[in-house]
């Protein structure tokens, strides 16, 4: 059976494909919003917390762990592809599992963290949708959910500013990647909903600049759970 082109299961086969690539770019820095903003924000946002234990949901070949670690706090990431937590492992720095949003979201981890980080990696419906809602779980009491993510008012481009699928592109990429997975957009009201809706009140919303468009590079969310 053929898999859903826009959807949570495709956004999987699609980075299943491509960890090679991705692991290149990222370790070549060849993404410059990254390099020049937003590796730097999450990190600030995360350290800025002073957590002991950190979870990098969706942490690709690892390198927010590994920059973790080098301030001294450890992390564990986990990432549905073999290949990059592999990857990952091999370059150490942290601990490595694999698991799927879905796993974290039946509570698999059995980990309590001061804060769970997400950077680009929430790009799915209902795998994060569930994440979200039972994130509060994973979390230590004065614990705090970091994302940060594609600015919507910059990723929206030409198309309506409303929730939903939209096609992948390895637009600016190497040619060396393939299929590029499709993602499903938010609007700021709807992250804003879906974390006050999974128990969160958020603490802050930062929107770090391109420095050389002077548009936001991202949307990074800081969250801490209600009550
Ligand atoms: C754009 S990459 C970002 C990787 C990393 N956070 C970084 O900053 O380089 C998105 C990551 O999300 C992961 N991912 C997507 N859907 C997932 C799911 N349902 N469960 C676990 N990981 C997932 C992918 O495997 C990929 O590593």
């Amino acid at each position: 059976m053929s898999i859903d082109p826009l959807s949570d299961a495709k956004i999987v086969e699609s980075w299943r494909k491509n960890a090679g690539p991705w692991t290149s770019a990222v370790r070549e820095s060849q993404i410059e919003s990254r390099t020049l903003v937003t590796n730097q924000a999450i990190i600030d946002a995360v350290v800025g917390r002073s957590p002991n234990v950190v979870l990098v949901i969706g942490c690709g070949e690892g390198w927010l762990v590994r920059a973790l670690a080098a301030q001294g706090i450890r992390a564990i990431g986990v990432d549905v592809v073999p290949d990059l937590i592999e990857r990952a492992a091999r370059a150490g720095g942290g601990e490595f599992h694999v698991a799927s949003y879905e796993a974290l979201a039946d509570g698999e981890l059995r980990i309590k963290v001061d804060v769970a980080a997400a950077n680009f990696a929430l790009l799915g419906k209902n795998s994060v949708n569930d994440l979200i809602h039972r994130a509060p779980t994973l979390l230590s009491e004065k614990g705090a959910l970091i994302v940060q993510t594609l600015h919507p008012l910059v990723a929206t481009g030409d198309l309506p500013y409303v929730d939903g699928w939209r096609t992948g592109s390895w637009a600016g990429f190497s040619a060396d990647f393939t299929d590029p997975a499709p993602w499903y957009f938010r609007t700021i009201e709807s992250w804003v909903r879906l974390f006050s809706e999974s128990g969160f009140h958020i603490l802050e919303v930062r929107e770090p600049l391109h420095p050389k468009t002077q548009k936001p590079a991202s949307a990074l969310f800081i969250a801490e759970v209600s009550g």
